[in-house]
């Protein structure tokens, strides 16, 4: 090769190479940041999630988004199975160690992944607590994936202009909030 040439190959390379490495840092990371922030369900309101559903022994609930794993090891210990799926490591470890304590970790199946890619078609419950424009994101799936019957719960937001079957008010962290209640059919 040119010597003349050598120096900006080589520099060209390395520029590439970092490129690469960066971006592929970049995207790994942005995959499992999560879209929307932790924020627990007060455990007031997990109590009424669980009775508005009307949770029972053979219901399969699902918390898209789970935090520390409220939602699901309540309904575990309402009878049912649980299943916690969380993009966060922090909050799946968490969501384990909570339903060990609560003696129901076998009750419950925890998924490290995003919830827009995670098979939901088994759930006879689905309970979300994320953001407006997430919940019109999931609501194709929900509506092609889930059998009919299948309740769903949302805490705080709605389901753009899907109309609720029933609306509760709680009080939530900072005053009152909504529990919205869909069933699908
Ligand atoms: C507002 S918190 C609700 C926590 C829990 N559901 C509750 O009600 O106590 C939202 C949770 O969704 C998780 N999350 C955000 N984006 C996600 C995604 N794309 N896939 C899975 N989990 C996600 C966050 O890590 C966080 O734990």
């Amino acid at each position: 090769m040119n010597k003349k040439l050598l120096l900006p190959v080589c520099a060209l390379s390395v520029a590439i190479l970092l490129g690469g490495v960066s971006g592929a840092l970049h995207a790994q990371a942005a995959a499992r940041a999560p879209d929307v922030y932790y924020e627990p369900t007060p455990e007031n309101v997990v109590d009424r999630v669980v009775s508005l559903a009307g949770v029972r022994a053979g219901d399969i609930v699902y918390d898209l988004g789970c935090g520390d794993g409220r939602i699901a090891i309540a309904a575990a210990k309402a009878g049912a199975r649980g299943v916690c799926v969380d993009i966060d490591p922090v909050r799946i470890r968490e969501s384990r160690a909570n339903a060990a304590a609560a003696g129901v970790e076998a009750r419950v199946r925890f998924v490290e992944a995003d919830l827009f890619t995670v098979p939901i078609a088994d759930a006879t419950v689905v309970f979300v607590f994320l953001w407006p424009d997430l919940n019109l994101k999931l609501r194709p799936r929900l509506w092609n994936e889930l059998k009919p019957g299948t309740r769903v719960i949302s805490y705080v937001h709605t389901m753009g202009d899907w109309a609720p079957r029933e609306t509760v008010k709680v009080q939530g962290r900072y005053g009152q909030r909504e529990l919205y209640l869909w069933t699908i059919n």
